[in-house]
C-alpha cells in the first residue's frame, strides 16, 4: 500500500519549517508535564509489555468505558488500546476495506480514511457536509451513496474541522440505512467530551452492533504524545483482526503511555483536568468568536464542541495566500488554510493549548493582516 501525502499534513510540513511565532491552530487542551505524573509512576514499572492482555492494559480499558461513559453496552472486552485515534481508525479501515470496495467518508473531515481508502483501491465516496445545513450533510444524498458494496461509513463526530455534532437521532439514521447493506460505522470520537451545547456526542459503538467508536486521551487530557488511543466495538472478530493487524504495525501497545493514560483517568484526576480544559477552551473559543464578530473578512458556523472551528473568508485572496503572507514576517502567525480540506476560501482556527495570550496575539497579527489587504 502506497499512501500518498495529504495536503492537511504538507501544509503543517510547511508550516513547521517556517517556524511561526504564534498559532492559532491548536487542537488540543493544554499538555500536562511528566512531572504531574512522576509521583505516582511505579518506579518498578517494567518496560517490556504490561503482560496482562494483548488487547491492552484490563484497567485502562475499563477506565476508558467508565470515563466516556460506553457502558453498560460495552465493557472493557470490547476496547482495543491502539497507538492513538490514528492506529485504531487505520486497523479498522485496512481490516472492513479492500480493494474495489465503497466507503463512504463525510467532507470536510479528517483526511486519514480519503488518503487510506485511496491507497488500498477502493471507490471513496464523499459525503458532503454543506454550510448552509450548519455543517449537516442530506441524508437523500448519504442514501444515493451507499450500495450493497459498502463496507464502511466513516464520520468524524465531532465533526474536525468544523465541531460540529451529529445528534443521536441523525447517527441512528444512518446506522439503519448502514443497516439495510451490512456496512460497519465508524465514528472518530476524538473531540467526544467537549461539548459547548446542551447535547452530548453519541456513542456509535453502544448504538449499533457493527458500530467503531475510536478516540484516545489526546485532545480532552492533552495528552497526545503518549500515542494511547481505542477502538471499541462489539464485535470481537473485529478487535481480534486489528489486534493481529496491530502486530504489524506497533506491534504492542505503549506500556509508559498506558500507565499514564492509566493514572490520568483516575476519577477525580480526570475531572480536574476535563474542567480546566473546558474553562480554557470556553474562554479561548470566546475570545475567537468576538473577534470573527468583529472582522467583516470572517464568518463561522460556531463549533458545538472541541477546540477548532471552520471560518468562511471573505477576502480577495484565498486560504492559501493568505496563510502564506500570514507565516511570514511581519506576522509570523499560523492558521490553517481550509485549502486542506479542500475549501479554498475558509481557514481553520483552533482554540486549543490552554495559551489565552497566544491567541489574542495571533488574532491581532491576522487583523493587521487584513487591514494590510485592504489598503
Ligand atoms: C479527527 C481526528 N482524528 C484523529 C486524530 C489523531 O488523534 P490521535 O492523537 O488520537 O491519534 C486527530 C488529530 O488531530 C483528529 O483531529
Amino acid at each position: 500500500m502506497r499512501v500518498k501525502i495529504h495536503r492537511l499534513f504538507e501544509l503543517f510540513l510547511e508550516a513547521h519549517k517556517a517556524q511561526p511565532k504564534v498559532s492559532v491552530v491548536h487542537s488540543l487542551a493544554e499538555s500536562p508535564r511528566l512531572r504531574d505524573f512522576i509521583g505516582d509512576l511505579d518506579p518498578d514499572l517494567s518496560l517490556d509489555w504490561s503482560g496482562q492482555s494483548f488487547l491492552g492494559l484490563p484497567s485502562l480499558r475499563e477506565k476508558v468505558i467508565e470515563r466516556w461513559g460506553y457502558g453498560p453496552v460495552c465493557r472493557a472486552d470490547n476496547v482495543l488500546i491502539t497507538a492513538g485515534t490514528a492506529e485504531a481508525n487505520f486497523l479498522a479501515i485496512s481490516n472492513l476495506v479492500g480493494p474495489g470496495d465503497e466507503m463512504i467518508v463525510d467532507v470536510p473531515g479528517w483526511p486519514q480514511p480519503l488518503v487510506l481508502g485511496e491507497a488500498i483501491g477502493a471507490e471513496v465516496k464523499e459525503l458532503v457536509r454543506q454550510e448552509e445545513l450548519d455543517w449537516m450533510f442530506d441524508f437523500d444524498q448519504l442514501e444515493d451513496l451507499i450500495t450493497a458494496n459498502t463496507k464502511l461509513i466513516f464520520l468524524c463526530n465531532p465533526n474536525n474541522p468544523t465541531g460540529q455534532i451529529l445528534d443521536e437521532k441523525a447517527l441512528s439514521r444512518v446506522v439503519e440505512l448502514a443497516d439495510r447493506v451490512g456496512a460497519y460505522v465508524l465514528t472518530d470520537e476524538v473531540y467526544r467530551g467537549m461539548e459547548w451545547v446542551d447535547r452530548t456526542t453519541p456513542r456509535v459503538a453502544s448504538i449499533y452492533e457493527r458500530g467503531i467508536s475510536t478516540g484516545s486521551v489526546s485532545k480532552v487530557m492533552g495528552l497526545q504524545g503518549l500515542r494511547t488511543g481505542w477502538m471499541i466495538s462489539r464485535d470481537n472478530q473485529l478487535l481480534f483482526d486489528a489486534m493481529v493487524l496491530r502486530e504489524d504495525t506497533s506491534e504492542i501497545m505503549n506500556v509508559l503511555g498506558e500507565a499514564i493514560a492509566d493514572i490520568a483517568l483516575r476519577e477525580e484526576r480526570f475531572e480536574q483536568s476535563v474542567k480546566k480544559a473546558r474553562e480554557q477552551g470556553e474562554k479561548n473559543l470566546a475570545l475567537i468568536s468576538q473577534f470573527i464578530k468583529e472582522q467583516p473578512q470572517l464568518d463561522w458556523v460556531r463549533p458545538q464542541a472541541g477546540l477548532i472551528g471552520f471560518c468562511r473568508l471573505m477576502t480577495q485572496v484565498d486560504s492559501e495566500q493568505l496563510s502564506q503572507r500570514l507565516l511570514k514576517p511581519p506576522y509570523r502567525t499560523f492558521v490553517m488554510p481550509g485549502s486542506a480540506y479542500g475549501y479554498d476560501q475558509h481557514i481553520r482556527v483552533g482554540a486549543g493549548g490552554g495559551n489565552e495570550s497566544e491567541i489574542v496575539r495571533g488574532l491581532s497579527e491576522l487583523k493587521c493582516l487584513f487591514k494590510e489587504l485592504e489598503e
